[in-house]
């Protein structure tokens, strides 16, 4: 099968399931119809800081690696605008009043200790949040443009002001998927770190869940 199937499709079917946690934890969905305030996104974008920062520093090591480096653009980088974002949302301040929670410090642990030696591994990390960004997270930036009245500040992270055409852009990766010089086991490998890193991306909504919870009991 893993020759007749490309690697991209068998990557996206082997994690659809997974991909629909992520998509229907509670905080998430809360988030999605209605439910949530603009402190519970003020939270996301805070965690999502120390991922990318985690992520993008990697990058910049991994890109010495000539796989890894097919997938590795500026034009995904992400920090500066979370940075914006949350300058904007929280203020100047914003780096003493953010900390990591307890998932979000073991994705991120994870994303440097397979960041360090695995460019497979760095793929995998760096398709789950991209990829995601460039799919879905199109539509939850614009849904939260209009929940909590932003134009452009405060959803910076996510308009990619140099990928004109996500859909075009999320072609190509794939082909860079496809196209990996990677054996089965090594594919095999990377679709359990994709699934690894949705089940960070699950659990830091039950993080940010809890951390409401607390905060209002
Ligand atoms: C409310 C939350 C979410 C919604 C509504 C959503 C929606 C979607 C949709 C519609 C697609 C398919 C796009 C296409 O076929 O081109 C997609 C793809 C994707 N999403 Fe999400 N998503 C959500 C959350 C997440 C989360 C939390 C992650 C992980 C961090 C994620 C990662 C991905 C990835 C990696 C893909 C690309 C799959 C592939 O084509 O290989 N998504 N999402």
């Amino acid at each position: 099968m893993p020759e007749l199937v490309p690697f991209s499709t068998a990557l996206r079917e082997r994690s659809s399931s997974a991909h629909s946690g992520s998509e229907h934890a509670g905080f998430m969905a809360d988030l999605m119809r209605g439910k949530g305030t603009r402190d519970d996104y003020v939270a996301l974008v805070a965690q999502h800081w120390f991922i990318y920062e985690a992520l993008e520093d990697v990058a910049g090591r991994m890109s010495a690696d000539p796989v890894a480096a097919t997938f590795i653009s500026e034009k995904l980088t992400r920090l500066p605008a979370l940075e914006a974002d949350l300058a904007f949302l929280i203020g100047d301040d914003w780096r003493e009043r953010i900390a990591p929670l307890p998932t979000t410090q073991r994705y991120v642990d994870r994303i440097r200790e397979v960041g360090a030696v695995w460019p497979g591994g760095f793929v995998a990390h760096h398709y789950t949040r991209y990829l995601g960004d460039l799919s879905g997270g199109q539509f939850i930036g614009k849904l939260m443009a209009r929940q909590f009245g932003f134009e452009t500040n405060g959803i910076g992270f996510y308009l990619f002001d140099e990928v004109a055409d996500p859909a075009a852009f999320k072609v190509v990766y794939r082909e860079q998927l496809d196209a990996a010089p990677w054996d089965a086991d090594e594919q095999a490998r990377i679709i359990d770190e994709v699934l690894v890193a949705y089940q960070f991306n699950t659990d830091l909504f039950t993080d940010l869940a809890d951390a409401k919870a607390a905060q209002v009991a």
